[in-house]
């Protein structure tokens, strides 16, 4: 079955165009968990604040007036698809903004209460590294472990608290994987201990549900870029009483959490990738399309392939497949045209794990042959058959 795909899905042509200088060599995006192109909704919904309206949502006059509406807009529409009030959200830079004013945000306000934090070792470095600089400021952090599917244990979570902690964070679903935490579970545990929680959704917007009550989440964290909206916009989701200190200190914009005349023209396109990522139903899609690929994979390559992340509790647009023995590196630098991602780097001549699958305990052979397929709206089964067909010919054919 193909991706259901909105009439706002982006053009074909922004995947699958002539390799210039290539002959018959079509692009494949499969890489959306690194970034998305922008919906042509969004793209609309952004038009009007580059060509008319500039004024200062800030000022008290007519030209603020358009800007002022657009911006609480916006703000509303974000926060119906997290359910939670308006004045709740606080707009930033993006995904890692919204982590470090979390975690520094937490640590500022809290740190007479106390000094520890709790996280788990597949963070997202926009989590692992804020968390380093909390370190040299005096803060102790517990990194949780995972399974060998990327699942935290919550009763770990339930011995790692002390009358010392102030906030959880753990994110929803990794971006390498797409292992999904038991969150519900986790922020029930940290609720009854009085510990603030947070979550990095960055990649499970508009792919699974983000509801912050169902989820039971103190804050909670998304980037535009990976919701089909522009890159340099995201917001934090500040459960109402909840202090945070400022990282940005000057005027008192929303509501003195960060200060900075606010980017309606960014916020406007953020608005409206939110208010489409309410409507998951072309995930499902997508989800079908993901599981073509896997079984696909598995016809041609049998047991010399093989998953990495949880087999269910996983976004539906990834897939993290290692072809074992092999490079990933070097297959996607063989694959031209085919955009996606690898687990591995080269760092002086010697291929290191990601620091992802090296905590899920992925063995060398395993991890060094991974390689992150991330599904969009826009993909076709075109765009699959077309990738299962290449990574044939270049790994069964051409041995
Ligand atoms: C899980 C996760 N958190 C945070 C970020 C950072 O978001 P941004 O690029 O908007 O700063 C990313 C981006 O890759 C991510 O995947």
């Amino acid at each position: 079955m193909p991706a259901c795909r909105s009439k706002a899905a982006p053009s074909r042509r922004q995947h699958r165009e002539l390799i210039p200088g290539v002959l018959n060599m079509q692009r494949v995006y499969l890489d959306y968990n690194a970034s998305t192109p922008i919906d042509p909704a969004v793209a609309a919904a952004m038009r009007p604040f580059l060509a008319d309206h500039y004024g200062n949502p800030s000022s008290g006059h007519w030209a603020a007036a358009a800007a002022k509406v657009a911006l609480e807009t916006a703000r509303g529409q974000v926060a119906a698809l997290l359910r939670c009030r308006s004045d709740e959200i606080v707009f930033t830079s993006g995904g890692s903004e919204a982590n470090n004013l979390a975690l520094k945000g937490v640590f500022f306000a809290h740190r007479e209460r106390g000094d520890h934090i709790i996280t788990t070792r597949i963070e997202h470095p926009a989590i692992i590294e804020p968390c380093r600089f909390l370190e040299r400021l005096g803060a102790r952090v517990t990194y949780l472990p995972v399974d060998g599917t990327g699942r935290i244990d919550p009763d770990d979570l339930r011995r790692a608290i002390t009358p010392r902690t102030i906030l959880v964070s753990i994110m929803h679903a990794n971006n390498e994987v797409g292992t999904i935490q038991p969150i519900e579970d986790c922020a029930r545990i940290a609720r009854e201990r009085g510990v603030l929680f947070h979550t990095d959704a960055a990649q499970s917007v508009g792919k699974v549900a983000t509801e912050v009550n169902e989820l039971g989440v103190d804050l909670l964290s998304i980037a535009g870029h990976k919701a089909y909206a522009p890159k340099g916009v995201g917001a934090l989701f500040v459960r109402d009483g909840v202090s945070i200190g400022p990282l940005l200190h000057g005027g008192g914009h929303e509501h003195g959490r960060r200060a900075g005349t606010e980017s309606v023209l960014l916020a406007a396109g953020l608005g409206k990738a939110c208010e489409l990522a309410r409507d998951l139903s072309p995930m499902e899609g997508v989800r079908t399309l993901r599981d073509r690929f896997w079984e696909a994979l598995q016809k041609q390559f049998g047991n010399r392939v093989c998953l990495i992340g949880h087999p269910t509790h996983r976004l539906p647009n990834t897939l993290n497949v290692s072809f074992v023995g092999r490079t990933g590196a070097e297959i996607l630098g063989r694959l031209d045209g085919i955009a996606a991602s690898t687990g591995s780097a080269c760092h002086s001549g010697r291929i290191e794990l990601s620091p992802v699958l090296n905590a899920m305990g992925v063995t060398p052979e395993v991890g060094m042959g991974a390689i992150r397929f991330s599904l969009g709206r826009g993909t076709t089964r075109e765009d699959i058959d077309l990738v299962v067909e290449r990574l044939t010919n270049l790994l069964i054919t051409a041995g």
